[in-house]
């Protein structure tokens, strides 16, 4: 079931060129139930036209305070305590400076001081104007005064500029929307019942008493998958390599150091498992033998010779357990080159059901990053192509929102699929 269904969102449209998308994102929220009422700025009628947007929610659009005809029908108070949700894309610098200076000169500004409503907010503008001193010094004080900021994402802009201001895409909006709406209903959330685990951060393998071989995963992506599973109701169990970072809230954590032992943790905790997501980065190779005592200099030789041998694929075990106990299976793929062909490969080749690839050539993404973005591939068990989504560079933890949207999708689309789930009449 979506989180926004019987949701009342009140989408506010400011004068950005991105305001093309908003009809999309209008049409998303109505698509995952919602129900949508639009508030145009003046500006923003410059750049689509109320009758769009009317044509797309059913409902009339709101374009101006001092208007008798609209005030009869429904005042903006009346507008301001119906909405759950005040849904503000896309936000200009503009509208954000009058926003965190508390203005009221217009009917988007008057609704968002009255409204007591979830206020979130994807910002959209120049690169130069969104790393202008005060356009962040707006950004903190709105997030102060409790705003979710979704965004900007980084990339190319429409005045031919490139780096952070674009707004999100409209279904980046929507499942970020979905995603805190589930935290919001905590225990009721989408995935309430679900039980997920993942395996996070690196493996290490010793050579002896006090040396190891490992790699430079953070864990940060694996982390913030499992805070906002938890976020959204799912019991979360996290397998996780030696890193220096919290547990987050409700969520169980499993601690491990080599390959070994995170397969036989993932064995034993995936079989009563909805979902499996290997987001940690496995050593390939251990130690044909870790030595008892530590490993000497020797002065009669100029090299080491070590022997490896290679370590189990965790993912691909849990993919290839029987299917009455086999979670849906998700994996990483960080690539240099080629990103979809290796990862669509990947997917085949370890039989997952999804997978999250990432660039890591990328200059800030991927490994330590905290911003990442990611081509989600999934099987599709009547088609011979992938079903596809290419996200826009997020924070992880948009990123890991977005990757449990898509996931729960699965869910219920292997669910709706499976004789043994569905009610006989
Ligand atoms: O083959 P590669 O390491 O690129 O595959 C990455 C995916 O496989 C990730 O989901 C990772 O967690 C998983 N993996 C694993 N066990 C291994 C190696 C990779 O679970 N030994």
């Amino acid at each position: 079931m979506s989180p926004l269904l019987g949701q009342r969102i009140l989408l506010g449209i400011s004068a950005g060129i991105a305001a093309y998308k908003s009809a999309h994102l209008a049409r998303l929220l109505k698509k995952a139930g919602a129900e949508v009422r639009v508030v145009m700025t003046d500006g923003a009628q410059a750049f689509i036209t109320p009758l769009t947007l009317q044509a797309l929610t059913g409902e009339a659009v709101r374009t101006s305070l001092l208007d008798p005809e609209a005030e009869a029908g429904m005042g903006h108070i009346e507008l301001a305590r119906w909405a759950d949700t005040l849904l503000v894309a896309p936000a200009t610098a503009d509208l954000m400076a009058r926003l965190a200076h508390g203005h009221a000169d217009d009917l988007l500004t008057t609704l968002s001081l009255a409204s007591d409503a979830r206020r979130v907010m994807a910002p959209a503008m120049n690169q130069a104007m969104w790393r202008h001193a005060a356009t962040q010094r707006n950004a903190e004080r709105l997030a102060g005064d409790g705003w979710q900021l979704l965004g900007p994402a980084a990339g190319d802009q429409a005045c031919g500029d490139v780096g952070p201001g674009r707004m999100l895409e409209p279904e980046e909006i929507v499942a970020a929307l979905g995603a805190s709406q589930g935290a919001d209903a905590s225990a009721s959330g989408p995935a309430a019942g679900l039980t997920i685990t993942l395996t996070a951060g690196p493996t290490r393998e010793p050579l002896d008493p006090v040396r190891y071989l490992t790699n430079h995963s953070s864990g940060k992506m694996g982390y913030a998958l499992a805070a906002s599973a938890a976020r959204l109701g799912a019991q979360v169990r996290l397998i996780s390599g030696p890193v220096s970072l919290a547990t987050p809230p409700g969520v169980e954590r499993i601690e491990v150091e080599t390959a070994e032992q995170m397969h036989a943790a993932a064995l034993r905790l995936a079989v009563d498992s909805d979902a499996f997501i290997g987001c940690a980065a496995v050593a390939d190779y251990r130690a044909a033998r870790v030595a008892e005592h530590k490993l000497k200099k020797r002065d009669d030789a100029e090299g080491l010779t070590l022997e490896l041998v290679k370590n189990p694929d965790i993912i691909a075990a849990v993919a290839a357990l029987p299917a009455a106990e086999r979670p849906l299976v998700v994996g990483f793929a960080a690539e240099t080159q080629n990103l979809a062909r290796y990862a669509q490969d990947k997917l085949t080749r370890k039989h997952l059901d999804m997978i999250v690839a990432n660039d890591v050539s990328q200059a800030g993404q991927g490994f330590g990053a905290d911003h990442n973005a990611a081509l989600l591939l999934w099987r599709r068990p009547d088609a011979t192509t992938p079903g596809r989504h290419q996200t826009a560079t997020l924070t992880k933890a948009e990123l890991a929102d977005t990757i449990l949207h898509h996931l729960l999708e699965r869910l219920s689309a292997r669910q709706a699929s499976d004789p043994h789930t569905q009610d006989t009449p």
